[in-house]
């Protein structure tokens, strides 16, 4: 009798613990009112071969952007060849889920083939060469995702650290305007795109300026940028809360909107000198630099829920101007800091685990939405 009561009582617990999983609130539903909630997708979401993660970026957001998919190599790997396989499927993925659909990115130093900048005998190619050569892919691929693409990252990662504008191809042989061009192919290729302007570690005093002193000059020039992605590739101490609240007011004094487009936090060693998300920087194995190879510790996984509800504060702060918030990759697993700058680490700066677990730091996210509602 006793038993069979106990089996009665332990099967209502489990469904009602079931029940209680599947009506969690979900991070746009919790955001819903404040800004969207998106994930960077990959080629087995893109594609259907990670079913657990397309489960949780179907239920938990209401954006995605692309990891790779549409960067330059992929998209228009050589002259007169546009490889949109993985492209379509990834708006066609975005519709399909009614989601806010961004591209990343058209204008960038990595991940562009050699030939964009060179002739046939292997020397630079002129101003004129050149700007045909990005108004061509831009009025191509806009143009094809014209109305079903609703943000553009137009120019990714332009300046240095100090401020100063990159010293890349694109600057060496069209000159400080290509930035300005970049948006105005964009903007006559689908003039109700939304366009950004994308980097990190704008939190960074110096090139926080360079980047405002960029934008400034832009918007005076007529040039239709919308909004500032601030990447957010972030440690548990890097920005500050008061870097990031600031660097958001001054984005906003400007009369751009804000995003935060790539967003992760770094548990691991930094094995950098610097707050960076610079791709080409390698950095050798060390076990020393991967100390949670076995699992992360209850007091770090505290930390890092703690962190995302401080930074998650900012946001909220500041959500008139905040138009979205994404995180880069949907669980720990897909984080590109597994390989970077150190290949092989075991890394958790997302809110769900490796096997698509909400962490605590996906509760702490919630919470700091649930926390504002109360308060109004
Ligand atoms: O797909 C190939 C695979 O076929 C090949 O076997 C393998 C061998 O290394 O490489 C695979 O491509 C890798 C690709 O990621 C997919 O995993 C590239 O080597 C690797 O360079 C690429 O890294 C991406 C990186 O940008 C460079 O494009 C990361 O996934 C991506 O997260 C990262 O994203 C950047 C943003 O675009 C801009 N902001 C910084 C951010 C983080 O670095």
């Amino acid at each position: 009798m006793l038993n069979r009561r106990f089996i009665a009582v332990t099967a209502l617990l489990a469904a009602s613990m079931a029940a209680g999983a599947q009506t969690r609130t979900s991070l746009k539903e919790a955001y819903r009112g404040n800004f969207l909630i998106g994930a960077a997708i990959g080629t087995p979401q893109i594609t259907g071969q990670d079913s657990r993660g397309d489960a949780i970026v179907e239920a938990q957001f209401d954006a995605i952007s692309p990891e790779n998919a549409l960067k330059w190599e992929r998209i228009h790997p050589k002259p007169d060849t546009y490889d949109f396989t993985l492209a379509d499927r990834y708006v066609a993925f975005g519709e399909k889920h009614h989601m806010f659909t961004v591209a990343h990115c058209l204008v960038w130093h990595n991940q562009v083939p050699d030939w964009v900048f060179r002739d046939d005998k292997g020397n630079f190619v002129d101003r004129v060469t050149l700007l045909k050569r990005m108004h061509d892919h831009i009025s191509t691929i806009v143009g094809r995702y014209k109305g079903r693409i609703q943000s553009w990252d137009v120019v990714n990662e332009a300046l240095n650290e100090d401020g100063t504008l990159r010293q890349s191809p694109w600057l060496k042989i069209i000159g400080e305007d290509y930035i300005a061009k970049a948006f105005q192919y964009a903007h006559q290729a689908d003039p109700q795109a939304q366009l950004t302007y994308n980097d990190y570690s704008l939190e960074i005093e110096a090139k926080r300026k360079g980047a405002l002193a960029l934008i400034a000059k832009l918007k005076a020039q007529g040039v239709p940028v919308t909004s500032v992605g601030l990447q957010g590739h972030n440690s548990l101490t890097w920005p500050s809360v008061e870097d990031q609240d600031a660097t958001i007011s001054a984005f906003a004094k400007l009369g751009v909107k804000v995003v935060i487009s790539e967003l992760d936090i770094d548990v691991l060693p930094r094995a950098a000198q610097h707050p960076s998300a610079e791709v080409s920087l390698k950095v050798l194995e060390d076990p020393k630099l991967n100390p949670y190879a076995d699992g992360l510790p209850p007091s770090v996984q505290q930390e890092l829920a703690q962190r995302y509800a401080d930074l998650f504060g900012v946001y909220l702060k500041h959500r008139d101007v905040v138009t979205r918030v994404t995180f880069w990759g949907v669980t720990d697993g897909d984080s590109w800091l597994n390989d970077w700058p150190v290949k092989g680490r075991t890394s958790y700066p997302l809110l769900f685990d490796r096997s698509g677990q909400p962490k605590p730091a996906f509760q702490a996210v919630t919470r700091a939405a649930a926390d504002v509602k109360t308060m109004n």
